[in-house]
């Protein structure tokens, strides 16, 4: 099997992972989490989202955060934007990247941010424009690529309009997203042969939820068809409000245990992710998904006890 010796991990846990929490994490433990996840060697993190405060209480403190944060240098730190109050927002908290996004899928989009496609492609366009004007980067999100929680199956022909559009507006880079977790390795395999025939493959990155387990599935298969760039959250936390029973990212934790064992490089340190899923878990009050994230933990309590005992 032929594998890239190296990847790229963006970490979007102090966005995705936190915009579905209802426990309201302080900006303070925000900022304080935020930075340890600035000195484990990532160097992507989307940090919050400018999106409308009451549609997503928990990310009201974006402005707070964005600021507030020890910025490392050669760390991107982007933000969701949604619109151009959102741009204004986050261009005036002088964040490095603004991710815009849409769906592929009519209600999905219309539930997350009240706009059906068509009425979504201008808004977005403007705020690329904006974005890249500014001297920022630009992302582009597509969700419910897989599937939606409202329509079922989504057709592979409104993904590549989407893709195309985005892509035509400017943006460097474009995530794939499995917005509930939905897709299997064959299904992976099937959009990308497609969207690889039209789009570099340096260019795409994979957003897998890992709502049915089958996320790191579907990141082998994207590895093996070329794809290095993968998104992801500290311990697994997060879902889209907006796509009922979603659940959170794949895991970081979850990516890093299997890519260090491959020996494919990811610049991460697993110790400092431990950290910060440890700490994010004590603010959060119950306990984060990722597999390797408990099985790493109860081995530490295990090390700890038997240096206890053996005092
Ligand atoms: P809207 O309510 O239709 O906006 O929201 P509006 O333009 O009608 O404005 C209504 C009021 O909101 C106005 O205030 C605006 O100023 C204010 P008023 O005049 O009534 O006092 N407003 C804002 N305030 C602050 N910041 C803003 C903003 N925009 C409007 N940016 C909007 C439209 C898109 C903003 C709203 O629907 C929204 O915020 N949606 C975001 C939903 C969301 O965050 N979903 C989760 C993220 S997407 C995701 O998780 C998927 C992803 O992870 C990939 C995957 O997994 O597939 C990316
Ligand atoms: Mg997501």
């Amino acid at each position: 099997m032929k594998w890239p010796s190296a990847i790229t991990i963006k970490e979007v846990g102090p966005r995705d992972g936190l915009q579905n929490e209802k426990v309201f994490i302080s900006t303070e433990d925000k900022i304080e989490w935020i930075n340890q996840l600035s000195t484990s060697g990532l160097k992507h993190i989307e940090i919050t989202s400018f999106v409308n405060p009451k549609w997503i209480p928990a990310l009201s403190d974006a402005a707070a955060v964005s600021t507030g944060i020890t910025r490392q240098p050669g760390v991107t730190y982007t933000a969701l934007v949604p619109n151009q109050r959102g741009l204004e927002r986050a261009l005036a908290a002088d964040i490095d990247e603004a991710a815009v996004f849409m769906s592929a899928s009519e209600t999905h989009n219309l539930k997350n941010i009240n706009k059906s496609i068509r009425e979504t492609f201008p808004v977005l366009k403007d705020i690329v424009k904006k974005t890249l004007a500014a001297g920022k980067s630009s992302r582009g999100y597509v969700s419910t690529v897989f599937g939606c929680p409202y329509e079922g199956k989504v057709d592979i022909d409104a993904v590549v309009r989407i893709s195309e559009t985005l892509f035509e507006m400017g943006i460097d880079e474009l995530s794939l997203g499995d917005t509930i977790g939905i897709a299997n390795p064959k299904q992976v395999q099937e959009v990308l042969e497609v969207l690889l025939k039209r789009f570099p493959v340096g260019k795409l990155a994979m957003h897998f939820h890992d709502t049915r387990g089958t996320a790191l599935a579907n990141i082998l298969v994207s590895l093996e068809m070329g794809i290095t760039i993968f998104d992801s959250s500290v311990g697994g936390l997060g879902g889209c409000p907006y796509a009922p029973g979603a659940s959170g990212n794949v895991a970081t934790d979850d990516l890093l245990y299997m890519f260090d064992g491959m020996d494919i490089h990811t610049g991460v340190d697993q110790e400092k992710i431990l950290t910060a899923s440890q700490y994010i878990q004590k603010k959060i009050g119950k306990p984060l998904p990722s597999k390797s994230f408990q099985a790493a933990s109860s081995q530490l309590g295990c090390r700890l006890e038997n240096m206890e005992k053996g005092r």
